[in-house]
């Protein structure tokens, strides 16, 4: 497979329309999905294997350990929709303690990214009793098709894992939650994986790390938008750069220019403008306390039936039953 795989065009076009209007923004920004093209995604695999990362880890040993219970309150014949599903490995765990049902599992997978759904389609193959459907979309599109494809009987579990709320901030994440409420029926679940509170240079390793893994999965941005966007950034005139937002409680990306420079991007047809130190604003991962969780998810029409926490990374998996 190759990694240069090229995008399908309206993919392109809404890409070169969005980068146009964030980078007009001040701050300029771009939206972290775009992260994740093949290369992306497989960078963001390298980082949930780095040691300086541990989120990933920490949510499998939850998952490992009570995937029984997590899946308990659902009702047969169970449907699994996870959004944002990287490699498929955490939706398996949980498939895998829906087998002594002995019915079968419907499962959802919803991705931006191609490479992602490849991999967890691959993931799960493994598993005789399950049947997968790859979504390749954003997480409210996929969201509505899944939600009309479900059969109507039993229990839907949407899974939304990796810290990826932390992704959106307060008023978008509540709009969003509001949006899997109500693409779900009373008795359906939710099961939400959080990054916690915890000390800054914990954090700061996890999204500066030394091998520089992270700073190649932000930069390859730059990569992604010379390829598609026909753009002329120049990697070497870029940094990464990650810092710790004390008021808002969030860790944030950014590619910072090293120099004033003038940037080209003829897809989006714009010439944008850095002065020197000037950056591009393309991720932030908000960080939680447990209780800010339940407050959030149980706000929009859930009710919150267990929180498990692993005290080690400080992450925590909430599941919530609809109302
Ligand atoms: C941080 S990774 C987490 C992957 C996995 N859930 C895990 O816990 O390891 C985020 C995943 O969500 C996908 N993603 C990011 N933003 C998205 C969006 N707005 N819509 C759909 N997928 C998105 C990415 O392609 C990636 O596979």
């Amino acid at each position: 497979m190759s990694f240069a795989t090229t995008a399908p065009s309206e993919v392109i076009r809404d890409f070169a329309r969005e980068v146009a209007r964030d980078l007009a923004l001040v701050p300029k920004q771009i939206q972290s999905k775009y992260l994740y093209d093949a290369l992306g995604s497989s960078l963001f695999e390298s980082i949930c294997r780095l040691p300086w990362y541990r989120i990933t880890r920490a949510e499998a040993r939850l998952l490992t350990r009570r995937a029984s219970e997590m899946v308990a309150p659902i009702a047969d014949p169970v449907t699994l929709l996870e959004l944002g599903c990287g490699s498929g490995e955490k939706v398996a765990l949980l498939a895998e303690a829906l087998r002594n049902r002995r019915r079968r599992v419907a499962i959802h997978l919803i991705d931006i990214s191609p490479t992602a759904l490849e991999l967890s389609e691959r993931t799960l193959g493994a598993l005789e009793h399950v049947s997968v459907v790859g979504h390749r979309a954003t997480y409210e599109e996929g969201l509505r098709h899944a939600a009309r494809e479900r059969p109507p009987h039993g229990g839907l579990l949407v899974l939304f894992l990796g810290s990826n709320i932390g992704n959106f901030d307060s008023p978008a994440s509540q709009e969003f939650l509001a949006e899997i409420r109500r693409a779900l029926r009373p008795g359906d679940g939710l099961l939400l994986g959080a990054d916690l509170v915890k000390p800054v240079d914990e954090l700061m390793l996890a999204y500066d790390d030394p091998l520089g893994v992270t700073a190649a999965f932000n930069k390859n941005l730059l990569v992604r938008m010379n390829r598609e966007l026909d753009a002329n950034f120049d990697l070497k005139a870029f940094e990464h750069r990650a810092v710790w937002n004390p008021i808002d409680r969030r860790v944030e990306m950014h590619l910072v220019s090293a120099r004033p420079q003038t940037v080209s991007i003829a897809k989006s047809g714009v010439d944008v403008k850095f002065e020197d130190g000037e950056s591009i604003w393309t991720e932030s991962s908000y960080k939680y306390q447990p209780r800010e969780i339940v407050e959030l998810v149980s706000s929009v029409g859930f009710e919150s039936h267990a929180q498990w926490i692993d005290p080690e990374a400080r992450f925590a998996l909430s599941l919530f039953v609809a109302e």
